[in-house]
């Protein structure tokens, strides 16, 4: 088979995918199906993986930022700093190998009660840069950015820019990258249901109001988006953290001790290479024991 590659021809061997056999101008050659930009070290996960059970949507915890920074003698803020390289190399690999939605909590309603004004502020310009500095990155992936969260509260100047990097992105047809900013998962349950009130009272009265799963998820913010089958917490903290508790009902939780200033798309490919060994039964029985229940 060598004998037909082309001389710059690289040849990746991944196990458990069949290779492609691709007629071009230089003859028929081997291509194994390896989305293009991984390292080797992603490209070595991503072969282990079945492409066929890639979670659809991938929601991260993003913590550790102060503790990798403490651990250098830096102020907390370079840990934030550092964080943002992270968002970029998470949000590049998993659009490149397919994930069609990725929510990533920057920011809980809790942070910004609870830390320093000046922590709240740098986060805050953090943000408008990472936006402003990202969005060539954001369409050479195709991706697409929305935001959850009680936005109307953050700064003028933060919702600008968000407003515009939406707006930038919103005809790319690939991922969907999702920002929790100034977001609680009990508010969000709570607007839900002021908006399933309201929406009633302007149709046709509130004794039109039928509450059921359907009808809560459509009044989320996540309206636009499955729930996450896979949801990861960087820096070993075993909690949920007042996120998307509705949605993440039936995910599986793959909690690693990396520090998220450390977290890198191999750890990202890692979180799904676990996710993929777990049995997902929804309440229900597993294969073995609900084909031996029918039979006794
Ligand atoms: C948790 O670390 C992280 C945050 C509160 C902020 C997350 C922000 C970023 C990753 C960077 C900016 C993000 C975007 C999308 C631009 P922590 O400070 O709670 O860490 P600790 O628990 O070690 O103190």
């Amino acid at each position: 088979m060598a004998g037909f590659l082309p001389a710059r021809a690289r040849v990746v061997h991944c196990n458990s995918l069949p290779p492609v056999l691709v007629s071009g101008t230089e003859g028929v050659f081997l291509q194994a199906t390896i989305p293009a930009g991984l390292d080797a070290k992603e490209a070595e996960i991503f072969c282990q993986l079945d492409p066929a059970r890639l979670p659809k949507h991938i929601a991260i915890i993003m913590d550790g930022n102060g503790r990798w920074a403490r651990k250098r003698h830096f102020p907390r803020v370079a840990g934030h700093r550092a964080g943002v390289t992270s968002v970029r190399y998470t949000v590049e690999t998993a659009s490149r190998i397919g994930i069609p939605s990725l929510t990533l909590y920057a920011f809980s309603e809790e942070n910004w009660k609870r830390r320093p004004k000046t922590e709240v502020d740098f986060l805050m310009r953090l943000l408008s840069q990472y936006l402003k500095q990202e969005v060539p990155t954001l369409h050479k992936n195709n991706v697409r950015l929305q935001y959850i969260g009680r936005l109307h509260e953050l700064p003028t100047f933060v919702q600008e820019r968000m407003d515009w990097a939406r707006r930038e992105t919103s005809r790319n047809t690939g991922m969907i990258l999702t920002l929790a900013l100034n977001y609680s998962a009990r508010s969000e349950l709570v607007d839900a249901f002021q908006s399933m009130l309201h929406a009633a009272a302007s149709n046709g009265g509130i004794e039109h109001l039928k509450i059921d799963e359907e009808a809560i998820t459509r009044h989320l913010y996540t309206c636009h988006l499955p729930d996450p089958d896979l949801v990861i917490r960087t820096s070993g903290e075993m909690r949920l953290s007042n996120f998307l508790l509705w949605q993440l009902a039936y995910a599986e939780i793959y909690v690693t001790p990396t520090l998220w200033p450390e977290f890198r798309g191999v750890h990202l490919l890692e979180g799904i290479a676990e996710y993929q060994k777990r049995e997902r039964r929804y309440g229900g029985l597993n294969e073995g024991h609900s084909s031996r229940a029918l039979r006794s």
